[in-house]
């Protein structure tokens, strides 16, 4: 549902108190490797089977966007794609706009690849993602030779003219990014030479290791990337693992509710994703990871909950971009702590599927909580959260994070503008009530 919708039209959950969360499960397959998954099976020569994929709104619109360009995409049953890859030079002229719906990843990733094709394309996102920053990409992609461009110069849609000649940078990124980092690299594929990234710090590194599992040559380690263009994938199987993102909810949900005790299967627990274990453990979480084993981007583990007293910390910014897609998740954590947190180096959270300082923070007020929006972050005050409404701004992570929220609260919480919690954790409402959460829709 858009941001046009009458507030009355909007999805909104009734959240309360239940019982201590408890079972074992897994959760759907991880937003970030679903996505290139797909992209990169469709330009690999051959087939590809992709196992864990996200049934969610983001990864089915850039299934359908290959789709359009002309790649074969079988759904032989839930959660399974089959790619018939075409070739790293086989995508065809999609004629129309391709609808990357909610997903920034979607776009910025997007802009690099077809910054190198022969045809023209044109990039369009909902009523959140067209208000996202887009010259970060545009940028560096013009540098290398690209012509993109968009109506108001720096948000979509984005306009892209092929057919242009491209050649490798060495890009020192402004920001802790791994679409921009990405859509460089992508963009590198096409190029003459070399393209290297740099970043301020180290993100996520899936498109580095999954271009290297698909057979093209790429030299990284943390913060750094290179590679060249005129190489070839190659179609192989891959085994997505759960979101650690959407493992996030029931692991602070779990941390705080007196009693619980949950086992969480399969999930992705690259370093570069799971800042969130850290924090929480400084602040005396109970949290073990279980028969780790080794997956396509990174380790995998079962991640075993019990409950225990939180505190409050002061949050080391080193832990920021490891940890991106957690704080509204981690800002409920923090205000059911003792004492107070700091968060500081966080201003990219203000360029979200919403503002997510400024989300969280008016939502945890209404629920009484004493909390401090600064430019890059917030003070929280822990204590105790009361009933109250609450708007999660069609952003999934805060409609998520104040189910949680509601958890601990003295009695029922409103949620409004739920329904993008589709975009990312299908079956959200069923798997939180089955492990104990109050929730309901309302
Ligand atoms: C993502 C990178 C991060 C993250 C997003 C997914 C990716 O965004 O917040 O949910 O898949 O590369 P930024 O690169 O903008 O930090």
């Amino acid at each position: 549902m858009g941001a046009a919708s009458p507030p009355s039209a909007r999805e909104a959950w009734l959240a309360s108190p239940g019982r201590a969360l408890s079972g074992d499960f897994t959760v759907p397959g991880d937003k970030s490797i679903s996505h290139r998954a797909v992209m990169f099976a469709a330009l690999a020569d051959g087939r590809s089977r992709i196992d864990g994929f996200l049934e969610g709104e983001d990864t089915r619109a850039t299934a359908a966007i290959f789709a359009r360009m002309g790649v074969g995409i079988e759904a032989p049953s839930p959660s399974c794609r089959i790619v018939h890859g075409v070739g790293i030079d086989g995508l065809r002229a999609p004629g129309g706009e391709l609808d990357c719906g909610n997903s920034g990843t979607a776009m910025r990733l997007l802009a690099g690849l077809l910054a190198g094709q022969a045809f023209d394309s044109v990039l369009v996102g909902d009523a959140s993602l067209s208000k996202r920053p887009m010259l970060r990409v545009m940028a560096p992609l013009r540098d290398m030779g690209a012509a993109v461009g968009s109506d108001d110069g720096e948000r979509p849609p984005l306009r892209i003219t092929g057919g242009r000649s491209l050649r490798g940078i060495a890009f020192d990124s402004p920001v802790a990014s791994a679409q921009v980092k990405s859509a460089v690299l992508l963009a590198g594929l096409y190029a003459q030479g070399e393209t290297a990234v740099r970043e301020p710090r180290p993100t996520r590194d899936y498109t580095e290791r999954m271009l290297a599992a698909f057979g093209w040559p790429v030299a990284f380690a943390p913060g750094e990337a290179r590679l060249s263009g005129g190489h070839r994938l190659a179609g192989r199987d891959i085994e997505v693992p759960g979101d650690f993102s959407s493992a996030a909810f029931f692991i602070v949900a779990a941390s705080l509710v007196p009693g619980s005790d949950l086992l969480l299967r399969s999930v992705g627990i690259d370093p570069r994703r799971t800042g969130l274990l850290e924090a929480l453990r400084m602040m005396g979480a109970d949290i073990r990871e279980l028969d780790r084993r080794d997956g396509v981007c990174g380790p995998v583990a079962d991640i075993a909950v019990r409950h225990a007293p939180l505190r409050g910390i002061d949050l080391p910014e080193a832990l920021v971009a490891d940890m991106i897609d957690e704080f509204p998740a981690f800002a409920v954590a923090a205000a059911c702590a003792s004492g107070t947190t700091r968060v500081t180096g966080a201003g990219e959270l203000r360029v979200k599927e919403s503002d997510r300082i400024s989300a969280m923070a008016t939502g945890l007020e209404a629920l009484g909580a004493r909390v401090r929006e600064t430019a890059d972050g917030m003070l929280i005050e822990g204590g105790r959260l009361r009933a109250g409404r609450v708007d999660s701004l069609g952003d999934h992570r805060i409609a998520m994070a104040f189910a949680v929220a509601a958890q601990l609260a003295g009695g029922e919480v409103a949620i409004d503008d739920v329904a993008n919690v589709a975009t990312s954790f299908p079956g959200f409402g069923t798997l939180a009530r089955g492990a104990g959460f109050g929730l309901r829709s309302g």
